[in-house]
């Protein structure tokens, strides 16, 4: 029997450093899902940093095919033996894992554990904005930062989120207006302190000026929580200022340089999150996942939380993907940026 086939965008060999390597449309047979894994048709993907470091790092003398792509929203076609959480036309939202190809294809295989039901009042385009990032906040406050999930047992905390207008930063801010925490948000633009406010954030500063001075203005001493979105270690000396004993620190980005030496002093926790280890690992609790996006699709549909897509292009095709990619690397990119289908050239 012949196999199937789909449509899907990926690449053989990396760029010449000068310039990115050229998607092609191509053919590629289509998964077929045993054991917990799903086949979903691919409705709507968004962005991340995360895709164009993915196509940057390719080795030289890698040619297999890498198909990017991890935020996506879709409707289950297919069901492993081994599936519970889902049946064939589920409308589902997740971000996957980073072990895998990504979803710029018609089809898509993944673990159910990682997958949540699409908020229904969202669109595909607006769901596939939310949950690489929000899963990243929801880790990040939860398993890393302790932060309560009962907002009165948050009361009086505050929250530093460094970087809050991003993708990342946009839905960090919405969660922690949920948890009862008090937010400071940071922004280096009109524009963005405008958009993370719009978001959640009680209190914007810049930046690229010294936190004390500003938390000071603000009348705050310092903060219980520090979530830094960005290269930590521009942050470091800031962080080790404002942070107050015993505080706590998740950064979502490796340290190249040694932590503050103040933070010992401060007995700070200093923890990292990365999205992808529960999949990487294949960790016992990885079902979390699943149940951090169904917590989350819950509060969009109660009106807590809003989809943090700002564009919106479609098709999915390589001069969107690209011309998306380099908003990205620009590093000013408000929200999400989210890529409709089709699939087409
Ligand atoms: N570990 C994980 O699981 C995980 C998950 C998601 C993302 N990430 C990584 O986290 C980073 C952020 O992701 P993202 O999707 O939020 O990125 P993004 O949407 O591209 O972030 C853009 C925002 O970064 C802000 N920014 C730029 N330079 C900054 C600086 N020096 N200090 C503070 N903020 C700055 C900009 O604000 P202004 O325009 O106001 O300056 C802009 O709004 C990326 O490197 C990504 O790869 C890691």
């Amino acid at each position: 029997m012949s196999k199937k086939t789909m449509k899907a965008l990926g690449f053989h060999k990396p760029g010449d450093k000068t310039k990115p390597p050229k998607l092609e449309f191509i053919d590629v047979e289509r998964p077929v899902p045993t054991e917990r894994n799903l086949l979903v048709e691919v409705r709507a993907i968004s962005v991340n940093p995360t895709d164009y470091k993915t196509r940057d790092a390719k080795n030289d003398y890698d040619d297999s095919l890498t198909i990017i792509g991890r935020d996506t929203a879709g409707v289950v076609v297919e069901t492993g033996e081994g599936c519970t959480l889902f049946n064939i036309g589920d409308e589902v939202y997740y971000a996957g894992t980073s072990i895998a190809q990504g979803s710029h294809s018609e089809f898509h295989l993944v673990d159910e554990r990682l997958v949540g039901k699409k908020p229904k009042s969202l669109n595909f385009a607006e769901a596939a904005a939310l949950p690489l990032t929000s899963v990243t906040a929801l880790e990040a406050y939860f398993d890393r930062l302790g932060v309560s999930d009962m907002p009165e047992e948050n009361a009086g905390k505050s929250i530093l989120i460094i970087g809050a207008a991003g993708g990342v930063g946009s839905v960090a801010t919405q969660i922690a207006k949920q948890l009862g925490l008090t937010i400071i948000g940071t922004a280096s633009r009109p524009e963005t302190k405008e958009w993370a406010m719009q978001h959640g954030a009680d209190y914007t500063i810049n930046h690229r000026e010294p936190f004390e001075p500003q938390l000071k203005e603000l009348g705050l001493a310092g903060v219980h929580y520090i979530f830094c979105l960005t290269n930590v270690d521009d942050h470091m000396s800031g962080m080790a200022k404002v942070i107050l004993p015993q505080g706590k620190i998740c950064s979502i980005l490796p340290a190249q340089k040694p932590l503050a030496i103040a933070l010992f002093s401060k007995s700070v926790t200093f923890a990292y999150e990365l999205m992808y280890t529960r999949s990487m690992f294949h960790t016992d609790d990885m079902i979390k996942q699943h149940h951090l996006l169904d917590k989350l699709a819950d509060w969009v549909d109660d009106g807590k939380v809003k989809t943090t897509m700002s564009e919106r292009m479609t098709p999915i095709n390589s001069a969107n993907l690209e011309r998306a990619y380099e908003k990205l690397m620009s590093g000013k990119t408000i929200g999400k940026i989210v890529l409709e289908g089709p699939i087409e050239q």
